[in-house]
């Protein structure tokens, strides 16, 4: 009977359709981003990382860069950088989210872990030429960045937003580049939350006793966690680009092991204590102290 009456057949079929749309749209804004998703620590971006922001938006590196760590554990392991996973209360200043779903190139939810260097001289070499630091990387040079940032609306985005600000703030814009705002911005993602830094440190092993002492067996091993996560800043051939050289280093195994343990954060030697286990790391020296090829 209904089906022969249109009109009343499409208001009742809305009405449906709005009821969905409601439960499963509109009304999680009463639940969700309230007080309670709030952590303390996460504070909101200054105007330089605002800009970078800006700018992360304006290139689309979200085309190929998601934002936000998944509570898998093979996510956790790869982009965590020790922060774990994504907490809600992190995005809470992020108008728009970023979060994406393309991942044509790594998660970026955690990356300030990552590369501590104040100087952010990982980022400069790797946007300028990602290709000079990951030589198979398919991400286009970003170098063109390093022209005068546009300040003109900062103040006015910062009160539009409602983020505090002082006079240093907007001063500290002063003379620099676009590159500069993007760096800031990468290096303060994920920062916040308090991070398992401090336990990377216990886990040094109170007797420090190399227990590979024949390269032979841990070379191809070794020589393939070394091409990921240590030839971008220390040369495919351990011959020193960012970071020194290491081929032969001279130091001893158990002052080697702390380095890479604990990192060297001030100068930019990432904490790989967490990242990497005990076993891994004995054979990471073992090799780094090879003097052939
Ligand atoms: C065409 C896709 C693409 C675009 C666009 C792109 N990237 Fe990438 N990006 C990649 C790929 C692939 C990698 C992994 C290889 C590498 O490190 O270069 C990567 C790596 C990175 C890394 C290092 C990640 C890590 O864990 O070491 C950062 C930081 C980064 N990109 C930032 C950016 C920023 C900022 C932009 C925008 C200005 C951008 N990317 C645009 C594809 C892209
Ligand atoms: C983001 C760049 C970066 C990555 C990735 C990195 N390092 Fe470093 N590393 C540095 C820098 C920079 C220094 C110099 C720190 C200093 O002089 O205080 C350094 C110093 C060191 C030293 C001390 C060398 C010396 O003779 O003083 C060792 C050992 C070392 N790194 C090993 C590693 C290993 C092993 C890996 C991979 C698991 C690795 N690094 C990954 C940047 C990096």
């Amino acid at each position: 009977m209904l089906e022969k009456n249109p009109v009343i057949f499409i208001i009742l079929a809305f009405v449906v359709i709005m009821v969905g749309t409601s439960v499963t749209m509109i009304a999680p804004f009463k639940w969700i981003n309230g007080p309670g998703d709030r952590i303390a620590e996460v504070k909101p971006y200054t105007p330089l990382q605002q800009e970078g922001r800006d700018l992360y938006m304006r290139e689309g590196c979200n085309n190929c860069h998601s934002q936000v760590v998944r509570t898998l554990a093979a996510d956790v392991e790869r982009y965590g950088n020790g922060g774990g996973y994504s907490k809600s209360g992190e995005f809470f200043y992020d108008r728009p989210h970023l979060w994406g779903s393309r991942r044509t190139g790594p998660d970026l939810a955690r990356i300030g872990l990552k590369y501590p260097d104040p100087k952010g001289a990982w980022h400069r070499k790797h946007m300028e030429n990602p290709q000079s630091v990951v030589p198979a990387s398919n991400m286009p040079s970003y170098a063109f960045l390093n022209q005068a940032l546009d300040t003109t609306y900062s103040e006015r985005k910062m009160k539009l937003l409602k983020f505090p600000y002082t006079q240093a703030d907007l001063d500290d814009l002063k003379g620099k580049s676009e590159m500069d705002a993007i760096i800031a911005y990468m290096r303060k993602l994920g920062t916040d939350i308090p991070v398992k830094k401090a336990e990377a440190a216990v886990l040094v092993p109170a007797v420090l006793n190399n227990p590979y002492t024949d390269v032979k067996a841990v070379k191809e091993e070794a020589e393939a966690i070394y091409k990921q996560q240590c030839a971008s800043c220390h040369g495919e051939k351990r011959e020193g680009t960012l970071g020194p050289a290491l081929k032969g280093s001279a130091k001893s195994d158990a002052d080697l092991f702390k380095i890479i343990s604990n990192g060297i954060e001030a100068n930019g030697m990432p904490t790989f204590g967490a990242a990497l286990d005990e076993q891994k790391i004995w054979k990471l020296v073992t090799y780094i102290k090879l003097d052939t090829k």
